[in-house]
């Protein structure tokens, strides 16, 4: 089976890609946060910053595009063809409100018809291999009987489904009675998306769908960057050693973040966002979540951050609440 690690929007961008990358078990694939091509100009800089192929060397990445505009998302692609990709991804799952009121994201899945001549267009006029990423529909999962042809009518080079609703954000069980339909039923290679915590959540799903081709991991990673190695090795490292590497991988994120952003508060805001999944993997840990949430000053937050890493280990296995 191959592992993707999921977009997760302000986390997953290439100074977390590269640390990751440089001390866990590589994923297969690596997908970008959302980049949103504008009328008229294609990427922002901050958005060609995180694609620059000089900042993603040896990395599988594969760049995702939000939109609904057919012009705009071909004009983006040939920017990314450039930069020598070969496989971009659009997102239909999105719930911000924002996003889905503009009729994106997973709001694009209420226009069915609409989103069936924007794949015709985008089909017919680019070469680079397209994939997906979708909900299964805007508020209940049957739209799928009507969303799953129309992504059945298209070569992808893959149909990552997150199986929920857009109206259950993050929260409600995945509905794998669906995911299993649409694996069924899909022509295209299908990869599933949501919910995988731990190891036993990995083995059950394979257990389930024994011939799934990948699986995309997403908050399960960030809070326990070890979880693909367990999920292929089937096995757990000392909590001593995890504990080093979670160490490791801050060094590196704190390192580089204060190296590109500008102030300690950007700074600040970026690593307490990583920490609210991260600290949940280890023993005791919300005196010290707190402490880290609080700090205001690179200072406070180094005397928080080291206080855990010598006072507490890595050690829960999957029991996460997100
Ligand atoms: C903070 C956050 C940001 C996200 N940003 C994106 C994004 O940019 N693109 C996308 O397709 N999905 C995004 N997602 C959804 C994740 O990629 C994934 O589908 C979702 O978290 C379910 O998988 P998980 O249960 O393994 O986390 C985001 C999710 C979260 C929590």
């Amino acid at each position: 089976m191959k592992y993707y690690l999921a977009p997760l929007e302000g986390i997953t961008t290439y100074i977390y890609r590269n640390a990751y990358h440089s001390i866990f078990l590589p994923m297969d694939k690596y997908f970008t946060p959302f980049l949103v091509p504008k009328q008229k100009k294609s990427l922002s800089r901050r958005e060609i910053n995180d694609i620059l192929p000089e900042h993603n060397q040896g990395l599988f990445l594969v760049p995702q595009l939000l939109t609904n505009r057919a012009e705009d998302f071909i004009r983006a692609a040939q920017t990314l063809m450039d930069y020598g990709y070969k496989e971009i991804n659009l997102n239909l799952g999105c719930p911000s409100g924002t996003v889905v009121s503009k009729g994106k994201g997973a709001g694009f899945l209420a226009r069915p018809v609409e989103l069936e001549r924007f794949l015709d267009e985008i089909f017919s006029k680019l070469t680079i291999r397209i994939s997906i990423k979708t909900r299964i529909g805007v508020e209940d999962p049957e739209e799928f009987e009507t969303l799953l042809p129309i992504f059945c009518r298209y070569p992808l080079e893959e149909l990552i489904i997150h199986p929920r609703v857009r109206e259950d954000y993050y929260k409600n069980p995945p509905n794998l009675l669906a995911f299993e339909k649409a694996m069924g039923e899909s022509g295209n290679t299908v990869c599933y998306n949501g919910n995988i915590f731990s190891m036993g959540d990995c083995e059950d799903l394979q257990k389930r769908f024994p011939k799934l081709a990948s699986v995309m991991l997403g908050r399960g990673s960030i809070a326990n960057p070890e979880l693909h190695r367990e999920c292929v090795e089937k096995n757990f490292l000392e909590p001593k050693r995890k504990t080093e590497q979670f160490s490791q991988l801050h060094t590196l994120l704190y390192q580089n973040y204060q190296d590109i952003l500008s102030g300690e508060r950007n700074v600040l805001f970026k690593m307490k966002e990583i920490w609210s999944y991260m600290i949940q993997s280890f023993s005791n840990y919300e005196p010290y979540a707190k402490r880290i949430r609080k700090a205001e000053t690179l200072r406070n937050y180094e005397i928080a951050v080291h206080a855990l890493f010598r006072e507490q280990e890595v050690t829960s296995y999957g029991r996460f609440s997100f």
